[in-house]
C-alpha cells in the first residue's frame, strides 16, 4: 500500500491544529502508521529541504521548520501521495482550493501548516529521514 510522509509544521502545532489535521486524514480513510512529535535538528531540516538549497527562501524555510515542534507522520492508503497533496491544497494558500487544509487555515506561503511528499521518491526518502522501519506499524 502506498505511503507518504506528512508533517504538521510548527505553525500548525502552535495554533493547535494537529487534531484537526489528523481528523481530516482519518476521515478520508487513510491510516496513520507512524507518528511522533519532535523538534527537527537544523542539519536534518537542511537534508529534508535539500532540493531548495540556494533558493532565496531556503534560510527562512529552515529557520521556520526548526522553530518549534512538528508532528511527523507516515500516512498509508490508496494513492496516498497525490491524495494528501490534494487535501493539503496548493503551496501558496491563496491559490489553494476552498476546503483544503492550506486554504482553510493558512494565509502565507512561509507558514502553510502542513508538509506532504510530492512523489514516490521523495516519500521514500523523507520517511527514511524521520522514521526507523520499526517505528512504522502497519
Ligand atoms: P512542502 O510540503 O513544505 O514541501 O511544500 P510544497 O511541496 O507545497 O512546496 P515546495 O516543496 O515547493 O516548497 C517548500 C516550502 O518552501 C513551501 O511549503 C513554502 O513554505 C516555501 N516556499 C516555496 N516557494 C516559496 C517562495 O516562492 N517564497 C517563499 N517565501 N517560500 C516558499
Ligand atoms: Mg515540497
Amino acid at each position: 500500500m502506498e505511503r507518504t510522509y506528512i508533517m504538521v509544521k510548527p505553525d500548525g502545532v502552535r495554533r493547535g491544529l494537529t487534531g484537526e489535521i489528523i481528523n481530516r486524514i482519518e476521515r478520508k480513510g487513510f491510516k496513520i502508521v507512524a507518528m511522533k512529535k519532535m523538534v527537527i535538528a537544523r542539519e536534518t531540516a537542511e537534508t529534508h529541504y535539500g532540493e531548495h538549497k540556494g533558493k532565496p527562501f531556503f534560510e527562512g524555510l529552515v529557520n521556520f521548520i526548526t522553530s518549534g515542534p512538528v508532528v511527523a507522520m507516515v500516512v498509508e492508503g490508496p494513492g496516498a501521495i497525490a491524495e494528501m497533496r490534494r487535501l493539503m491544497g496548493a503551496t501558496r494558500p491563496w491559490e489553494a482550493a476552498p476546503g483544503t487544509i492550506r486554504a482553510d487555515f493558512a494565509t502565507t506561503v512561509d507558514e502553510n501548516i502542513i508538509h506532504g511528499s510530492d512523489g514516490p521518491e521523495s516519500a521514500a526518502r523523507e520517511i527514511g529521514i524521520f522514521f526507523k522501519p520499526e517505528e512504522i506499524i502497519g
